[in-house]
């Protein structure tokens, strides 16, 4: 079974768009994305999520600063949005200009408009198991499984890869399920021994095509977080970090790249946003 990213965000973003019609004086959540430099993927992750942010009713804006933008004037303008109150979302699109400290830069964020969940207030409250804003990528993937096994108590998820981002956040998530998690990372020894005991198996690692399958048993669940873009006869291709072709009969249900974990993403981010507004609503 293909697991479908691109139906599943669709209905996460009418969901959330019902929402936003519903709220009191016709208003509207406020994200203001961040973009530093010329980056070719940012350039293009940063259009789609102002584009669906407009869609379901987001007030969107993405500020764009040079590459040679200081750290002090950059945490300026962060400290700027986090008072503004018509701004309840604040994203800084990583990579940074390596001139800038991006700790320095995600703590300066006001924990309740971090919508990457990325400070360390949110990663600790995910942690602890206290409400939290999630990072995108790693919720967008828990939607994904819990549409496939709504009950995940009890089963083994290896999740590949150990970022902030995407691999420790995805493992709180599946502990909060009661899911037995093993992290596999470079210096792991055994990979595949420790991937065939997977039940859900999450590849967030960067290596196009990496999981093949004989690395999974036949009944697990496979989520590709990897966005690679290789060469295949002289034609530039976006690649996960499995081998989809290899291990999609194989297995019983595998999300495609692209059409699977990418517009969850983007759709969670939405989701956060709306998370966010609710929360300083109840604050002012
Ligand atoms: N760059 C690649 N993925 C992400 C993400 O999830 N959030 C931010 N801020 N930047 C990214």
């Amino acid at each position: 079974m293909i697991i479908d990213g691109k139906k599943i965000a669709g209905e996460l973003r009418d969901k959330i768009k019902s929402d936003i019609k519903k709220l009191p004086n016709n208003n509207k959540p406020g994200l203001t994305v961040i973009l530093i430099g010329e980056h070719p993927a940012s350039q293009i992750y940063v259009r789609n999520k102002e584009k669906f942010a407009n869609e379901v009713g987001i007030n969107s804006i993405v500020l764009r600063f040079d590459e040679s933008i200081s750290e002090e004037d950059l945490k300026n303008e962060i400290k700027k949005l986090n008072n503004d109150s018509n701004v309840h979302g604040i994203l800084v699109q990583l990579p940074l200009p390596k001139h800038i400290n991006q700790k320095d830069i995600i703590q300066t964020i006001d924990p309740v408009k971090d919508v990457d969940g990325f400070h360390p207030i949110n990663v600790g409250n995910l942690s602890s198991g206290n409400d939290a804003m999630v990072p995108c990528t790693p919720l967008g993937c828990y939607y994904l499984i819990k549409k496939v096994i709504p009950n995940l108590s009890g089963l083994n998820a290896v999740v590949i890869g150990r970022s902030n981002i995407n691999g420790k956040p995805m493992a709180q998530l599946l502990l909060k399920e009661n899911c037995t998690v093993t992290i596999v990372h470079s210096k792991t020894k055994n990979i595949e021994e420790i991937c065939k005991n997977g039940d859900i198996v999450i590849a967030a690692v960067g290596k196009a095509k990496m999981v093949k399958s004989d690395w999974v048993k036949d009944t697990a669940i496979i989520i590709d977080v990897g966005i690679n873009r290789i060469e295949i006869n002289g034609k530039n291709k976006i690649v996960g970090d499995v081998d989809f072709d290899d291990i999609q009969d194989k297995v019983k249900g595998i999300s495609p790249v692209p059409g699977g974990v990418g517009p969850m993403t983007i759709a969670c981010l939405l989701e956060n946003t709306l998370k966010a507004y609710k929360k300083i609503s109840k604050r002012i």
